[in-house]
C-alpha cells in the first residue's frame, strides 16, 4: 500500500512514523518532507501547494491514500481534486475548509449554528468608519483579525482601542496583510485559559482524540511574540471529562452536524482552539488540520492501527470502526528552535546529540525546520525539532522530553523551559 503525507513540519514526520511503526507498514511518500522524514519514507520535491503537481504524483505512482498535513492545500482544493478523480484522501473539501481559510466564514457559521464564541462583526474594505464604531462600542481589549489565512499572524490583540483602530485601518485601507486583509472580523476579547479539541471526521460520523495544549507565545510564562507553537502536551487536565462531554455537545456535534446539513460534510481532522473561563468553553478558532506540535503529542497516544484510522477516515467508515482506543499515558513536545525566531533567524547550522536524544526512555524527536548538507542534518528553520516523549504521567513526559532536548544542541539553539507547567499545577492536589 502506498501512502502520500503532504507537508514538511514536526506533524508530518510524526504522521508518517505512526504510519511506518505499524506491523506491516505501508510505503510513504512525503512532498516535500524533511530531514526526518527521509530516514523512513521517501521524500519527494513537490512543494505542499503545487497542487497539480501532487495530482500527477498520486496518479502516476496510484497512491492509495493522501493525508494533508497544512491548510493552504486543503483550502486550494487539493481534497477536491483528489476525491473528484477517485482517490482516497484524508482531508476536508475547500468549501469546508473555509473554517480555517476564512474567520468571517466560520464566525457566520457558529452564529447560525448557535457555538458559543466571542461577540463579533464583520467588515470589508470600504468600512472602516463601521468598523472604528464597532472597536469603540466593544472597548478594550479588543480583537482584530484578517478574515484570510495569514500564516498564524492575522489575530491582532489589541489593549487600546486606539491601536485596534490601527490595525483595522492596516488591514482593510493600507492592505499591510494582502488580500487576507481585505476583510476583518473585530471580536470581543475573551478571556480564560486556552486548550484544543481535536475530532477525527469522516463526513457523518467523528472520534475525539485527547485534548491537548499548546503554547504559542515564544517566551517563558506566555510572554513575547506569538509563533506557530513551542510546545504542547495531552490530555490537558484543564479539559476534564465532563468539559469534554459539554465540548462535544455543545461544539463539536454541532459543527459537524452543521457542515453536513449546509451540504460541506467534514471529512479529516478538525481542530477546535477554546477558550475556558470559569468552566465554559467558547471557540477561539477553527483549524482544518491537525495542530503543530500538537499531532506530535496526540499521534503517539493513539491505540489504534493508524492506518485502518486513516483509511476508515477517507472512505467514510468511522462508525462501522467504533469507538477509538487511547492509551492512558501522556504525551509532551518541547520544539528547539533558531535563535531569532519567530524573527529571522540564520540557517544551516549541524545539529548534534540527535542519537542520544532518541535513547532517552520514551522520547522520539520529530523533525520540522531540518535538511540534509554534506551527509550530516543541519537547520534549514525557525522550529527545527519537536523533541517529544510519553510517560505513564504528565510529569513523567515532561521529564522525559526536557532529559531528551537537553542531549541535542546546535548554535542559536533555544526552547520554552514551562511547557506543560499549567497542567501540572492543574494536577497538583489541592
Ligand atoms: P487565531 O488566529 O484566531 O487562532 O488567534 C491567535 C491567538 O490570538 C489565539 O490563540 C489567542 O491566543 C488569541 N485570540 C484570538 N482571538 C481571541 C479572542 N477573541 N480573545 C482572546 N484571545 C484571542
Ligand atoms: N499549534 C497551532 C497550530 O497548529 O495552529
Amino acid at each position: 500500500m502506498r501512502i502520500l503525507v503532504v507537508g514538511s513540519g514536526g506533524r508530518e514526520h510524526a504522521i508518517c512514523y505512526t504510519l511506518r511503526a505499524a506491523e506491516n507498514p505501508p510505503e510513504v511518500f512525503v512532498a516535500p518532507g524533511n530531514a526526518g522524514t527521509a530516514a523512513i519514507a521517501h521524500n519527494i520535491d513537490i512543494e505542499a501547494t503545487d497542487i497539480s503537481g501532487l495530482l500527477t504524483f498520486v496518479e502516476e505512482m496510484s497512491v492509495d491514500l493522501t493525508i494533508v498535513g497544512p491548510e493552504q492545500p486543503l483550502v486550494l482544493g487539493l481534497a477536491d481534486a483528489l476525491r473528484s478523480r477517485g482517490f482516497a484522501v484524508v482531508g476536508p473539501s475547500a468549501a469546508a475548509a473555509q473554517l480555517e481559510g476564512s474567520k468571517v466564514f466560520a464566525k457566520d457559521f457558529m452564529k447560525r449554528n448557535a457555538i458559543p464564541t466571542a461577540i463579533y462583526r464583520s467588515f470589508t474594505s470600504h468600512e472602516l468608519d463601521a468598523a472604528v464604531s464597532f472597536i469603540r462600542a466593544l472597548g478594550a481589549p479588543v480583537v482584530v483579525k484578517a478574515s484570510g489565512l495569514a500564516a498564524g499572524k492575522g489575530a491582532i490583540v489589541c489593549d487600546t482601542t486606539d491601536e485596534a483602530e490601527e490595525t483595522a485601518r492596516m488591514m482593510l485601507v493600507d492592505d499591510r496583510f494582502g488580500e487576507a486583509g481585505r476583510e476583518i472580523v473585530v471580536e470581543e476579547f475573551m478571556r480564560g485559559e486556552e486548550a484544543s479539541v481535536f475530532a477525527l471526521c469522516d463526513g457523518s460520523s467523528y472520534v475525539l482524540l485527547s485534548p491537548a495544549q499548546d503554547h504559542k507565545r515564544v517566551g517563558d510564562s506566555d510572554t513575547g511574540p506569538n509563533t506557530g507553537g513551542m510546545g504542547a502536551y495531552a490530555p490537558a487536565p484543564v479539559v476534564d471529562a465532563a468539559l469534554l462531554a459539554r465540548v462535544e455537545v455543545e461544539i463539536i456535534r454541532p459543527t459537524v452536524s452543521g457542515l453536513a446539513n449546509e451540504g460541506i460534510p467534514y471529512n479529516g481532522f478538525l481542530y477546535v482552539g477554546l477558550m475556558i473561563e470559569d468552566g465554559n468553553p467558547r471557540v477561539v478558532e477553527y483549524n482544518c488540520r491537525l495542530g503543530d506540535p500538537e499531532a506530535q503529542v496526540l499521534l503517539p497516544l493513539l491505540n489504534e492501527d493508524f492506518r485502518n484510522l486513516m483509511q476508515a477516515t477517507a472512505s467514510g467508515s468511522l462508525k462501522e470502526k467504533g469507538p477509538i482506543s487511547l492509551r492512558p499515558d501522556s504525551a509532551a513536545c518541547v520544539v528547539l528552535c533558531s535563535g531569532g525566531y519567530p524573527g529571522p533567524y540564520a540557517m544551516g547550522f549541524p545539529i548534534s546529540g540527535l542519537e542520544e536524544a532518541a535513547q532517552v526512555d520514551g522520547a522520539q524527536v520529530f523533525h520540522a525546520g531540518t535538511s540534509v548538507a554534506d551527509d550530516r542534518v543541519v537547520t534549514s528553520g525557525g522550529r527545527v525539532l519537536g523533541v517529544t516523549a510519553t510517560g505513564d504521567s504528565l510529569e513523567q513526559a515532561l521529564a522525559r522530553a526536557y532529559s531528551a532536548a537537553g542531549k541535542i544542541s546546535f548554535e542559536g539553539m533555544f526552547f520554552r523551559h514551562d511547557i506543560g507547567r499549567k497542567g501540572l499545577e492543574r494536577l497538583l492536589p489541592a
